[in-house]
């Protein structure tokens, strides 16, 4: 019974950590071992701040998984700053607040299993449309930079000499990493938060399922301007100050969404319902501190799913039953269901 006690332990919660040879000085590096006899182990490596000394490339363990080399005032990245043993096998690099301009087009060619990139907090506003070729990656984030505009063909491999399209909805993002070198986009999470955007990017025919645009300053969304991203479940498009209007069908295509963040946008003062045509999967719409205090009475027949829609200060609306009008034969819920909202006198 003992035994049986301590291999589950040792199975399940043993996570050990410990010293690991060939860590730079300024560096701390752990191997964290799991599994029956340890026969897992992940190096994790933390390189942040080393100060104005610390010359790139540092080296790090062989087969590290996770590097954050995170404020170290790298400025524009070479190709040589990135490679050397260890650099391989880096399946997550944190570069943030590191005053990048630029990302030399083969800089990040080594690291041929990343799968999470964190570029936010530097001064990049264009990337070459090479630099994340044959990269897996599936998480970007390129918060608090310069970007005026966007091009997500920078996620676009090639393969047999030309891009090729797969769809990958019904996976999940850890099963991206076995993959499918060249040819297939696997980017499904992307933040663009607190750059210059003034409209939405085209990012058509990407599996991103997360997209963060917050606080652009982005005037105008325009029709279409989602379409093809059908496999998107999460919209932030919240503290946009200079938002004045969302046109009818803006986000025709979505139909996977299940979050709309809309909050934050004080100039945005009306929306048509058709705005929220094609959000049949919606369950949760954010118009807080928006400019929108009231909402068209007909906007619930585009959304049949709609659970919550949250409005000014501190409206939060949910959806109900009314009672005693679900008609069984029919089983059709949605007639007899009406959103309930904290705050009286709000028609629908
Ligand atoms: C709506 O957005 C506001 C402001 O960003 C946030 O504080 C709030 O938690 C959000 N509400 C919901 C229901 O997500």
């Amino acid at each position: 019974m003992a035994l049986f006690l301590w291999l589950g332990l040792s199975i399940l919660a043993a996570v050990q950590s410990s010293a690991v040879k060939n860590c730079h000085p300024g560096c701390r590096c752990e191997v964290e071992s799991y599994g029956l006899f340890d026969s897992f182990s992940l190096t994790r490596v933390d390189c942040r701040g080393l100060g104005p000394s610390a010359t790139m490339p540092i080296h790090i363990p062989l087969d590290t998984a996770h590097l954050d080399l995170s404020s170290n005032t790298m400025g524009p990245l070479s190709d040589a700053m990135l490679a050397g043993p260890g650099y391989t096998t880096l399946v997550s690099l944190d570069l943030s607040s590191n005053r990048i301009t630029k990302v030399s087009p083969n800089a990040l060619s080594k690291l041929r299993y990343l799968e999470t990139l964190d570029l936010s907090h530097n001064s990049l506003d264009r990337l070459s449309s090479s630099c994340f070729s044959g990269l897996p990656l599936a998480e970007v984030d390129l918060s608090y930079n310069r970007f005026q505009e966007f091009d997500m063909d920078i996620f676009a491999t090639k393969a047999n000499g030309g891009p090729v399209s797969v769809d990958l909805s019904h996976n999940k993002l850890v099963s991206v990493s076995r993959s499918l070198r060249g040819g297939v986009l696997h980017i499904q999470s992307l933040s663009l938060t607190a750059n210059q955007l003034t409209s939405v990017p085209r990012l058509a025919g990407v599996p991103l399922r997360y997209l963060n645009l917050d606080d652009n300053p982005i005037t105008c969304i325009e029709e279409g301007a989602f379409a093809q991203l059908k496999d998107l479940v999460h919209l932030s498009l919240s503290g946009l100050r200079e938002l004045e209007e969302i046109k009818p069908h803006s986000f025709d295509g979505l139909q996977s969404l299940q979050v709309l963040d809309l909050s934050n946008n004080p100039r945005l003062k009306t929306l048509s319902p058709a705005v929220f045509s094609g959000l049949g999967s919606l369950l949760e719409l954010n118009l807080s501190s928006s400019g929108v205090m009231s909402l068209p009475s007909n906007m619930l027949s585009h959304l049949p799913s709609i659970k919550s829609i949250t409005l000014g200060q501190n409206i939060h609306c949910w959806r109900t039953q009314k009672q005693g009008q679900f008609h069984w034969q029919l089983g059709q819920v949605q007639h007899n269901e009406v959103l309930n909202c904290n705050v009286e006198g709000i028609i629908f």
